[in-house]
């Protein structure tokens, strides 16, 4: 008879408890699909006495996820814990050391440490899993590692923050401004412990820089993630976007490109009829582009209890059936450390500036641009009662380096106020 597959998990908040109701509910199933027993038999948390509306007594409990790693009677740590460093790392280091598979929600973990936890693990023989760490539900890291095995990824593309989507959708839908629709988001408990995560894509640079490591057989670098976040976009931008026929959206996408490893997080304009453009609130799309499969479009739950409890169960499922490959798809020795290169493909791009109404402001605002060699397709100016009026202009195809020397140049004159925010078109 086969052995039982036998689990610790350290974290018992939203994720971890998600993944012990399916324990609790579909043992039989689990069974059948993997033909072993699946059974829980050691659990961690802070806090032993908190309700956490779960049948905790049947299974042992340790206070520190370090001691719960190299507990005897386990096979697998599940770590769901949180956080690059501390007791999450320290106890996925412990549990390889003893031997132990892992696998992790940890997108911070993985996207920072990766590397070197994926060599450890080989050299212990030991496999890492992290479908839930990216997109939660969307099973995105089992698509690029076995569906789109026999493809070269030309480029992945996608929405990765769902707080974010909320938010730009909030303020697009029901003309909330941001502040409004951060304070929702925060009332329906969506913000990270830390916002800045959500709002400053850097959770979504996690998740990014991920994808790219599976997708192009490098090296993890968040580092080396272009990074801005959605705190500078106004309501007059969501309804100046519309306007033209474009949403706003924190858009994540990596491509290799000659001068190296392209990856960006950044809020964008899209088409309002493509599918990233219609994509509604906490939803995740991820769309990948392979050189013979051309473009799939996965869409789904990128958090909450269920939608990521679902992932962990998958890579918990493949483990019991013996499935086994390499933490980042291939092996960690051959992932390449490659060069991080500013992504400087031309594009169209959305200026919006404050310009001071007197005569000849905007002729040394054209004439700066003509002189870093971008063209404006579209303008409007705004009506103010102010000194200052919103203008807003759409640039035809420009490198980003080209623009970069206008803003420049912009923010240096007298005639515009603060600084322009640029948002890249993307044709999706
Ligand atoms: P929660 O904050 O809900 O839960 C974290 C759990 O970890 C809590 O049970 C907490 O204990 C426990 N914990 C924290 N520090 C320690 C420690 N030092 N020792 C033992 N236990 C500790 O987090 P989530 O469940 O939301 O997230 C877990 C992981 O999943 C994170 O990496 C997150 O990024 C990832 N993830 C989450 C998603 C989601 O929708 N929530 C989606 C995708 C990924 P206690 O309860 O006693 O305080
Ligand atoms: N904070 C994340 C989001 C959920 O809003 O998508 C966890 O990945």
């Amino acid at each position: 008879m086969t052995e039982p597959l036998r689990l610790g998990i350290a974290g018992l908040g939203t994720v971890g408890v998600g993944v012990m109701r399916i324990l609790q509910k579909e043992v039989d199933l689990l069974e059948a699909r993997t033909g072993r027993r699946i059974v829980l038999n050691a659990i961690s948390a802070r806090s032993r006495a908190k309700d956490r509306g779960v049948d905790l007594s049947g299974y042992e409990w340790e206070d520190d996820p370090v001691t719960l790693a190299r507990r005897d009677d386990i096979d697998i740590f599940v770590e769901l814990m949180g956080g690059s460093d501390g007791p999450a790392k320290a106890a996925t280091e412990a549990a390889l050391d003893a031997g132990k598979d892992v696998v992790t929600a940890n997108k911070a973990m993985m996207a920072i440490n990766g590397q070197a936890l994926a060599e450890q693990a080989e050299r212990m023989g030991r496999v890492i899993r992290f479908e839930a760490a990216v997109a939660g539900g969307i099973p995105v890291i089992k698509s690029l590692c076995e569906g789109l095995a026999g493809n070269r990824i030309t480029r992945i593309l996608g929405v990765m923050n769902g707080t974010c989507n909320y938010i730009l959708t909030r303020m697009q839908s029901a003309k909330l401004t941001y502040e409004e629709a951060f304070e929702e988001a925060n009332q329906l408990g969506f913000l990270e412990a830390d916002p800045q995560l959500d709002v400053g894509g850097i959770d979504a640079g996690h998740k990014l820089a991920l994808l790219a490591s599976v997708a192009f057989g490098t090296q993890v670098d968040f580092a080396g993630v272009e990074l801005e976040g959605i705190g500078r976009i106004t309501i007059e931008d969501i309804n100046a976007a519309a306007d033209m026929g474009f949403r706003i959206k924190l858009l994540g996408t990596s491509q290799m490109a000659e001068g190296g490893l392209e990856q960006r997080m950044a809020p964008c304009l899209v088409p309002a009829t493509s599918p990233l453009g219609q994509l509604e609130g906490g939803t995740n799309m991820v769309v990948l582009e392979g050189d013979s499969v051309g473009q799939i479009v996965l869409r789904g739950a990128g958090a909450g209890e269920g939608p990521t409890a679902s992932a962990v169960l998958s890579d918990i499922c493949d483990i019991a059936r013996g499935f086994r490959y390499p933490v980042f798809g291939q092996p960690a020795g051959s992932l390449i450390a490659a060069t991080p290169s500013q992504s400087n493909t031309a594009a169209p791009f959305y200026l919006r500036f404050a310009l001071q109404d007197r005569p000849g402001a905007l002729a040394k605002v054209a004439a700066i641009l003509g002189e870093a060699g971008v063209s404006i397709h579209r303008m409007r100016q705004y009506d103010h009662d102010g000194v200052a009026a919103p203008v807003l202009i759409v640039t035809h195809a420009t490198p980003r380096a080209a623009l970069d020397r206008a803003i420049a140049g912009m923010t240096a004159t007298d005639v515009v106020d603060g600084e322009p925010v640029a948002l890249r078109i993307e044709a999706v």
